[in-house]
């Protein structure tokens, strides 16, 4: 485990470089939770990120001395009592204006470490923001979605996960899948927006995107609504990103088997190559995913959530200390 454990962090070189030179502040929603305190203690180690645990100091600190932590240098911040809380509550009025959000409402929800820890983040007092080890993720991404928003020019957050499976030569193979997470079932346009967005995340991790718009039919072999939509979507794709390479609509093994590509379709760059997926709809990427990690042996990091105007990202409830502390330094290179 622990070789295992320094290989897939060895892909991680560039983002703590660049961390080095340009240290974030990063919320930890859930502070007293053992494994942020890991991790933290981790991150304070190395001293490119710093730390801000959400949670009463006494309880975090208490926490982290029963689990035996070094959390010295981490901001400890209680939404209960925090000095900047009246500006907070003003601020997030002012954005839930056209809801009629009033104090009395704000307050209550203000108190919840997901929506503190995202003001924060408005706020401008942390830079980006990690939660979901006991939020679901609903929870972790609606304050997002409802205070930090779309960044200009986008038209809804989507979300991709990064698959890694390292190999004996030390050459990890790097997959992008999108949008495993947020968008039940997008639409033709916000596909093509979700491609960009992937395939721009993608070039972070080192991958070269090589983007296949997935379906159950490869150029028409099948018919469907849905066939349609990935058809569509990847022409409407090419013309927007004319310098990156995409085909759709390809099944899963013309996407990735040379073999089959020349077979299925022998014309198409793309097909046998593809590493980086789109899928047409929630069901499909998320059951994806999931057996490239259970059974393909892929580390899956993600959700990395795409498109808003600050990065926050969502863990998995079933996250070890491991998984919090590498999607902390995606979150804060991200940002
Ligand atoms: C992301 C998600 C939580 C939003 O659900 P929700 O809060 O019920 O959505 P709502 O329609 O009430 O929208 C809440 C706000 O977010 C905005 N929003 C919703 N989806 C959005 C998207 N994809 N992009 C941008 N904004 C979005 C809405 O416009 C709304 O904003 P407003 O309150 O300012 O009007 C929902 O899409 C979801 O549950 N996705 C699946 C999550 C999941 O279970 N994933 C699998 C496990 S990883």
């Amino acid at each position: 485990m622990a070789e295992r454990q320094v290989n897939l962090m060895f892909g991680f070189g560039s983002m703590i470089q660049k961390l080095k030179k340009d240290p974030k502040k990063i919320v930890f929603t859930e502070g007293s939770d053992p494994r942020i305190l890991e991790a933290s203690s981790r991150l304070l180690a190395s001293s490119f990120l710093v730390p801000i645990l959400l949670g009463k100091r006494d309880e975090v600190e208490a926490a982290a001395e029963e689990a035996g932590y070094n959390i010295r240098g981490a901001q400890v911040i209680d939404p209960e009592d925090y000095d900047r809380f009246d500006e907070m509550v003003d601020l997030f009025c002012e954005i839930r204006k056209s809801k009629g959000m009033t104090k009395e409402q704000a307050e209550p929800i203000l108190r919840r470490g997901n929506y503190f820890g995202t003001m924060l983040v408005k706020m401008g007092v942390a830079d980006c923001l990690l939660g979901g080890a006991t939020y679901s993720t609903a929870d972790t991404v609606r304050p997002a979605l409802q205070i930090i928003k779309t960044k200009p020019g986008n038209s809804i957050v989507s979300s991709c996960f990064i698959l890694v499976r390292p190999s004996a030569t030390g050459e990890n193979e790097v997959l992008a899948m999108a949008d495993c997470a947020i968008n039940l079932y997008p639409t033709e346009d916000e596909l093509v927006e979700i491609c960009g967005e992937t395939a721009q995340c993608a070039r972070v991790f080192g991958v070269d995107p090589k983007v296949a718009f997935l379906s159950y039919s490869t150029f028409g072999s099948g018919k469907g609504d849905d066939v349609d939509k990935m058809r569509n979507a990847a022409k409407k794709a090419k013309e927007k990103y004319p310098d990156l390479p995409i085909e759709g609509e390809l099944q899963f093994d013309a996407a990735v088997s040379p073999r089959v590509a020349r077979t299925k379709c022998p014309d198409s760059e793309v097909a046998g190559h593809a590493n980086t997926f789109i899928f047409p709809d929630i069901n499909a990427g998320n059951i994806g995913y999931k057996i490239a990690q259970r059974m393909g042996n892929f580390e899956a990091y993600g959700p990395i959530l795409l498109g808003m105007n600050a990065q926050i990202n969502d863990l998995s409830r079933g996250c070890n200390a491991l998984e919090v502390y590498s999607m902390a330094i995606i979150t804060a290179s991200l940002s």
